[in-house]
């Protein structure tokens, strides 16, 4: 599993704990999705690349490094949308591309519902973000996407995903880095991760 990262920061897990918590409340469900979306941040970003910068600070110059690429976030509607403004408060200038994809609940295979990207990709780094890596057909798919418009360069940043999803992603895109904030134990048999949280898009916005 070389190119997947799951975080085993103490205050992430804290915050994941909450997250799992059947009783946790609707905005506090959400909150905790922004945060720990945003906590993974760092380390998402810690291999992209910079350029030398020459910057005049009030007691002379600094030889400084500005990050190098244009980055796109592309959230998957609906769940993906939670952890857009945690990722922009750590990468302002990000491009925001929308994907829309709902899973159809007998067969688990995604179905594509809303696209407007350009012909052409406007970003160096795609960071598809997705709270829920569980079959990993939407994921697979949005990276399918991506890769037509011409991105090159593309991460998935999720907060729980199970074996199934990793290994599929694995399969499909070998070159794709994944970022998670648990690695949890299966798939029940209606797809839905265990132990996880349950549905990520109903408990974000209140839809259960
Ligand atoms: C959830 C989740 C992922 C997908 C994961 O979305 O947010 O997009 O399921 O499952 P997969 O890895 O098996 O494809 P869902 O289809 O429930 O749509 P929603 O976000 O609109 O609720
Ligand atoms: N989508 C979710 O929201 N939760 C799961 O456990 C699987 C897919």
């Amino acid at each position: 599993m070389s190119n997947v990262f799951v975080s085993h920061h103490p205050l992430l897990q804290h915050k994941l704990a909450i997250l799992r918590d059947k009783t946790t409340e609707t905005k506090k469900f959400r909150e905790l999705i922004k945060e720990i979306g945003m906590m993974l941040i760092p380390e998402v970003t810690s291999d992209l690349e910079t350029t030398d910068v020459l910057v005049e600070t009030p007691m002379g110059a600094a030889q400084c490094k500005t990050l190098r690429d244009r980055i796109g976030l592309i959230p998957i509607l609906r769940a993906g949308l939670g952890m857009v403004d945690g990722a922009l408060e750590m990468l302002p200038k990000c491009e925001v591309w929308h994907i829309g994809l709902y899973r159809d609940e007998k067969t688990l295979r995604p179905v594509e519902y809303y696209n407007k990207l350009p012909s052409q990709a406007t970003v160096q780094v795609c960071l598809v973000l997705d709270p829920m890596l569980a079959t990993g057909g939407s994921a697979s798919a949005t990276i399918d996407i991506l890769k037509r418009w011409g991105a090159q360069h593309i991460k998935f940043v999720g907060i729980i995903g199970a074996p199934e999803g990793v290994k599929r992603l694995q399969t499909d895109h070998p070159d794709v880095q994944i970022y998670l904030a648990a690695l949890d134990e299966k798939l029940n048999d209606i797809g839905y991760i265990v132990p996880g949280l349950g549905d990520a898009g109903d408990r974000q916005f209140g839809t259960a």
